[in-house]
């Protein structure tokens, strides 16, 4: 399941996000926002919640250029929240860093570019074996 949300300066990327998970038929949970202007830590605080709550394992979040929503992400405990604008850092940010939360800024990417993204993102495992003891590493820092 994934648990998407945007800002104000996000919201018709995230419309662009839903239509791409209705055609790959991948659940997901819209946690808003229509509302304008709206702040960014919130809606990330309720993405990041469906994800510690077990509700949802992805969490996609947009702004104006992805960065507020992960800053605010990463603050959460369990939360390893990516800012991607090219496939490149998707890809290996599931690779090697088990991302569970992917941020996009509206302001910075284009649709096609955000679709490409995506089916980095949502379609590429994480390697395990040596990155594992690193991403626990990362675990121990919120302790
Ligand atoms: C809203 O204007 C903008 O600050 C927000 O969407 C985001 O880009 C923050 O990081």
């Amino acid at each position: 399941m994934v648990a998407i949300g945007s800002d104000h300066a996000a919201a018709s990327l995230r419309q662009i996000v839903k239509q791409y998970l209705e055609d790959q038929e991948i659940p997901y949970i819209d946690c808003g926002t229509d509302e304008s202007p709206s702040d960014y830590p919130e809606i990330a605080k309720t993405v990041c919640g469906k994800i510690q709550s077990g509700e949802a394992d992805t969490g996609i979040l947009l702004c104006g250029t992805g960065i507020g929503m992960s800053m605010a992400a990463n603050k959460m405990k369990g939360i390893r929240a990516a800012v991607c604008t090219e496939t490149y850092s998707a890809k290996y940010t599931r690779l090697h860093n088990d991302a569970n939360v992917l941020c996009m800024g509206a302001r910075v990417v284009g649709e096609g570019l955000a679709r490409e993204i995506l089916d980095t993102f949502l379609f590429t495992e994480f390697e395990g074996g040596r990155h594992q003891r690193r991403i626990d590493m990362i675990a121990e820092l919120e302790k």
